[in-house]
């Protein structure tokens, strides 16, 4: 087996967030390697700034992609790449994924003109997102709210907690509650740990709200970009933690279910 063949992917998130990306990633490229990347002891991102989160993120990238000599890498995160994405590209001599809001799918969805987006607190606050509403928004209305305690529900669920109801309710509520709020027909998850929390979103905002997120459609853009290419894994995927490795506890069932081995520190 060449050494191409068996050089992963790299999936990098501050958490478990781009774990949806994952899923999605195994569905269109089931044999080829991944490493993914979890910095627990950078979680949340979504409460910092944008300095801190630029120099953490390609710092961490820069010496990932030179231990792993990755094919491509993926920041499977929204609040890293509406921040760093220029940063990493500039940094690292492969490939550079992002992931960013879905804008564009539910501007193309909504019927009602009115679209909800929920992100991180620095996700939302981004010139990257307003640049995307305008370019792509096409008159409809984004109405944004930030939801951190949602990341770290996610982040509990998939270590087999169970999530308060409450916190779900009060997203649904702050949105609803903002100037044509009730017209929302379409939610944007601009944040790749949200998805891990459909049915808990779907329970709230009712069957007449679409959820989108980006996860299938980055995963489709990996999968193009490395058309052609062949693909040998070389053992179970792994699953690196920044930190302690304490921080990944809990979430060995998770892990095995997707094909991981056990979690390892960075
Ligand atoms: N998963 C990250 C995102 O997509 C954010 C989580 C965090 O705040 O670290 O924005």
């Amino acid at each position: 087996m060449n050494v191409e063949a068996a050089s992963p992917i790299l999936l990098f998130d501050s958490g478990v967030g781009g774990l949806t990306v994952y899923d999605a990633l195994r569905k269109v490229l089931p044999q080829a390697p991944v490493i993914y990347a979890a910095d627990l002891a950078g979680l949340p991102y979504g409460t910092k700034t944008e300095a801190q989160i630029a120099a953490r993120v390609s710092g961490l990238l820069g010496r990932m992609a030179e231990r792993y000599q990755p094919r491509l890498a993926c920041i499977a995160c929204n609040t890293a790449s509406t921040i760093a994405l220029g940063m990493v590209r500039d940094v690292l001599e492969i490939p550079v994924v992002g992931t960013v809001p879905a804008i564009k799918p539910a501007a193309a969805l909504t019927r009602s003109g009115t679209i909800g987006l929920v992100g991180t607190e620095a996700t939302i606050r981004q010139a990257y997102v307003d640049d995307l509403e305008s370019r792509f928004g096409n008159g409809t209305r984004l109405l944004r709210i930030a939801a951190p305690g949602l990341v770290e529900a996610a982040e509990a669920k998939l270590r087999g907690r169970a999530v308060d109801p409450a916190l779900i309710a009060d997203v649904h509520d702050r949105l609803a509650a903002m100037p044509g709020g009730e017209a929302i027909d379409t939610l944007v998850l601009a944040c790749t740990h949200f998805p891990l929390l459909a049915k808990e979103l779907a329970a709230a905002f009712g069957p007449q709200v679409t959820q989108v997120d980006g996860a299938e459609g980055i995963a489709r853009r990996i999968a193009d970009l490395l058309e052609g290419q062949d693909f040998a894994s070389t053992g179970p995927d792994r699953f690196l933690v920044t930190g302690p490795l304490a921080g990944a506890a809990g979430l060995e069932a998770a892990l095995t279910a997707r094909g991981f081995g056990p979690a390892e520190a960075f």
